[in-house]
């Protein structure tokens, strides 16, 4: 893999993570799990405008990779599925991550997550008090990995840990009924491969959409909601005819980025693909590559596109003694379809839009936070601000929430001094204010307030609609 360089290097990022945490825990995007219990580690809850910018984001994906569409459609699957599922897709065997144990203080890590002291820096947000003091001492061996926690570097041998979460299913707790919760949704799409074709009567080529929770007990989680244990997907699988699927890999390379960039509106700056290393690609795959963003913590995966071959409807068809092959009423030929697969997560989406549209500026001595979010994106599209809570303004400023609220997702406020409602709506990245005042009593027009620019224009209340209208199509 070759350096790229990072475009932010000369800029000062660190606390960018730590500001977001307290915008969105503020404002209401995100909060920790079970926190009135202390919290619960790699598991988080979604406020009111985390919960509207994730059907923001579930609906974008759905309207692009399903509904615009002729070729791809959907599925729900079950959280937990036979447990024969993830012995046919190799998670049983092979779904493990690397992990060692400090022998000092007993925190337990991912092996592969380790870097040497050489590579380790004083800012890592990861470091503990304990180590920053043992790498300011310079005595630690540079060539070998330290412990983020305490800096010792005496590890015990490193084994296997199998990251899928496990429960029972009914009241018998034995291994008869030890069952898995779903580490990727992609397993329902291979094991309602036959019934979807019946029932829909698709050719290949074609895709199975789906969008659900899945669960990773992560052995170092971290980087705020990078990386959880509870997380939600968004997978797709294509399944195509053997020999086109190199074709149909750099095709959904191309549709995925353009998606993200955009859709989504993420600087393109920020983006890049990354193609998987013979060494780094997963059990079922031929080739991968990453679309990656450039964190505060570094480049790191968004979404994984993989070529999954046909490992997966041959492993099924091997378990179940079910044959999943497909009949080409062209060619008169059988053949186990090939898979492309995009994979994204949605809460890694969440925080990328969120990180990617931060920005502050200085206005008049005033520090203002913006979220640049695209319009699409925005938790909410318009505010609607009545001057003051004056009783003379109410039945107006009513009559244009109720005109707005069938086209657009809105929010009707009349708490604070003006001045701070616009603060706030910058913060939580609403691209457009409408404002009623004193004069809109007399000459029914109000002011249409820009987020990014701050620009205000005057506008008659019949053709409000029409007008934001105008502004959210792009
Ligand atoms: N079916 C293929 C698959 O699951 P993956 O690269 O392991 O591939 C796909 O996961 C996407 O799911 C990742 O790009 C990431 O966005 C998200 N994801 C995976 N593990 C996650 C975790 N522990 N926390 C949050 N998101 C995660």
């Amino acid at each position: 893999m070759t350096a790229t360089p990072d475009p932010r290097e000369d800029e000062p990022t660190a606390g960018l993570v730590e500001k977001l945490t307290s915008l969105a825990k503020r404002r209401g995007f995100i909060f920790q799990s079970s926190e009135i219990y202390g919290g619960i580690n790699a598991i988080y809850d979604f406020g009111p405008l985390g919960v509207a910018l994730r059907r923001n984001i579930r609906s974008l994906w759905w309207r692009h990779m399903v509904e615009l569409r002729h070729d791809v459609v959907g599925l729900e699957s079950g959280i937990i599925m036979h447990p024969r599922v993830w012995e046919a897709s190799g998670h049983v065997q092979t779904f493990h991550d690397p992990l060692v144990e400090c022998r000092n203080c007993h925190g337990r890590f991912r092996a592969d997550h380790l870097k040497p002291v050489a590579e380790v820096e004083l800012e890592d947000a990861q470091l503990g008090p304990e180590a920053r003091k043992a790498l300011k001492s310079g005595k630690l061996d540079a060539t070998r990995p330290m412990c983020p926690n305490c800096g010792a570097q005496d590890f015990s041998e490193e084994r296997q840990f199998n990251l899928m979460f496990k429960t029972y299913l009914g009241p018998v707790q034995d291994s008869a009924a030890q069952v898995y919760l779903r580490p990727e949704t992609a397993q329902g799409m291979f094991v309602q491969f036959q019934n979807v074709l019946n029932s829909t009567r698709k050719k290949i080529p074609f895709g199975i959409g789906q969008v659900g929770k899945s669960f990773r007990n992560e052995i170092s989680p971290g980087n705020y909601i990078f990386r959880l244990r509870e997380f939600e997907q968004m997978e797709m699988e294509f399944f195509v005819k053997p020999g086109t699927d190199e074709q149909w890999f750099s095709y959904w390379l191309d549709e995925r980025f353009r998606w993200w960039r955009d859709v989504l509106g993420v600087k393109a700056e920020n983006l890049r693909l990354r193609p998987h290393a013979e060494d780094e690609l997963s059990h079922y795959a031929k080739a991968a590559q990453d679309v990656e963003y450039l964190y505060p913590f570094g480049w790191q995966e968004l979404e994984g596109i993989a070529n999954r071959t046909n490992f997966d409807l041959s492993r099924h068809s091997e378990f179940s003694g079910r044959d999943l092959s497909y009949f080409d009423e062209e060619t008169k030929e059988r053949y186990i379809p090939y898979v492309i697969e995009p994979a994204m997560g949605i809460d890694r989406c969440m925080f990328t839009l969120m990180l990617d549209a931060y920005d502050e500026e200085d206005v008049r001595g005033e520090k203002r936070v913006v979220l640049r979010f695209h319009p699409d994106v925005a938790p909410i599209q318009v505010a609607v601000l009545p001057l003051s809570k004056n009783e003379q303004l109410l039945p107006t400023s009513r009559e244009v929430e109720e005109a707005l609220r069938p086209y657009f997702r809105i929010e009707y406020d009349e708490t604070q001094s003006i001045g701070r409602r616009y603060r706030r709506h910058d913060e939580i990245g609403t691209p457009y204010a409408v404002t009623i005042d004193f004069d809109t009593l007399n000459d029914h027009a109000v002011t249409i307030r820009e987020r990014d620019s701050m620009e205000q224009v005057r506008v008659p209340i019949e053709a409000l609609v029409s007008e934001l209208q105008g502004r959210f199509k792009h």
